[in-house]
């Protein structure tokens, strides 16, 4: 078993393969992911040819594993995914001004389900995470490839969310005046991951949001939701978050390493998951939605050695909380069904 080593070399081999590795997101996420001291090997994949220095830039690093770059040359996609214990796919292309991630859907639907289909073939037991937008649609698309392929394991599929949360920490510690301890606050967000769809549950806050009135509990809620449009005006056509979706990949990648092969117990992540990977867990969310059942949604979820261990309940919502998980059912529904029938139109 793998442990925390300071300077020891890892026990187990644990390969890692990040697919649109020289983009916006990837380069930092793959500097990040040579920073961990349990991956062994470090596959990085692009149709941009620069990939390839960007790998023998980042092997300098003195850190363990071995790192390899991959264009599409020669297999390069097969020989990236090839024994890949973990997929992350930042593939595609971003956001700019004036563009919601639904937008994107025409493009990357088709790079998402291209890559899902030679994991399927290569690599289907790999624990595979999605940063691609739309990630509504795009976690569907993936597992409807895997499920024609007859290689699905639901418990391996995650949607990242885990941006959200990061921006639900750090503005809900700013609103009350504790930036400094944003690390320590624990809000949940769950739905999905655009626009309405995303719910963070503030009246759940630890610590709690003290003295803070409804009018700035809607305001940050807003924010929360729409802290992406924040990055791509600033960036003002340069593309959308890749520096802080980076920093929030790696946090998702080290948890599921941590539970799922360093054996630790007791963590939990919200993720979008498809909720049959734990059915009698994802019960609980039916009392929130008015008894519509939804395929997908981002829960907290308790991982393991196989990777969904458990969905944990989300508790109780408060009144304006139960308003917007309407808005988030009614838009969610319409994505998944995007990201199904997309597969089922072009395979
Ligand atoms: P980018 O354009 O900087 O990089 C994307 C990379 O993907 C490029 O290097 C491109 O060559 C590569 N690529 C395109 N087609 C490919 C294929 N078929 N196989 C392998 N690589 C391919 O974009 P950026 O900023 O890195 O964003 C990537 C994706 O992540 C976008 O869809 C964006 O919307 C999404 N995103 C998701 C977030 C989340 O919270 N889940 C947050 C921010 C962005």
């Amino acid at each position: 078993m793998a442990q925390a080593m300071g300077g020891k070399e890892p026990t187990k081999k644990i390969k890692a393969a990040l697919l649109g590795a020289a983009g916006g997101i990837g380069q930092p996420l793959a500097l990040l992911l040579k920073q961990s001291p349990h991956l062994t090997d470090l596959a990085l994949f692009d149709i941009a040819p620069v990939v390839k220095g960007v790998a023998v830039d980042i092997s300098h690093i003195s850190t363990p594993s071995i790192v390899t770059g991959y264009d599409k040359e020669d297999d390069g996609l097969v020989k990236a995914l090839t024994d890949a214990d973990i997929v992350v796919i930042p593939a595609g292309v971003p956001r700019k001004p004036g563009m919601s991630r639904d937008d994107l859907f025409n493009i990357n639907a088709s790079i998402v389900r291209d890559l899902a289909q030679s994991i399927a073939s290569t690599c289907p037991k790999a624990f595979i995470c999605v940063i691609s937008n739309p990630v509504n649609s795009t976690v569907p698309i993936v597992a409807e490839v895997l499920k024609k392929a007859g290689v699905f394991d639901p418990k391996r599929l995650f949607g990242v969310t885990t941006l959200d949360i990061l921006r639900a920490q750090t503005f809900s510690a700013e609103i009350i005046g504790q930036s400094n301890a944003s690390s320590t606050f624990n809000v949940p967000v769950i739905g999905g991951h655009s626009g309405v769809t995303i719910l963070p549950l503030l009246s759940q806050s630890k610590p709690p949001l003290k003295g803070v009135s409804q009018e700035q509990i809607e305001a940050l809620t807003k924010r929360i939701q729409f802290g992406g449009d924040e990055v791509v005006q600033a960036k003002a056509g340069a593309g959308s978050a890749t520096l802080s979706m980076a920093a929030a990949g790696f946090r998702f990648v080290e948890r599921l390493i941590d539970a799922a092969f360093n054996g630790k117990s007791g963590v939990v992540e919200d993720s979008y998951i498809l909720l049959k990977a734990d059915a009698s867990g994802s019960k609980e969310l039916l009392k929130h939605t008015d008894n519509v059942e939804l395929d997908y949604f981002s829960v907290p979820v308790e991982l393991g050695p196989e990777g969904v261990k458990k969905i944990l309940p989300i508790g109780e919502l408060s009144e304006y909380e139960q308003t917007l998980m309407k808005k988030a059912v009614e838009e969610l529904k319409g994505n998944i069904v995007k990201g199904v029938s997309f597969v089922e139109a072009k395979l």
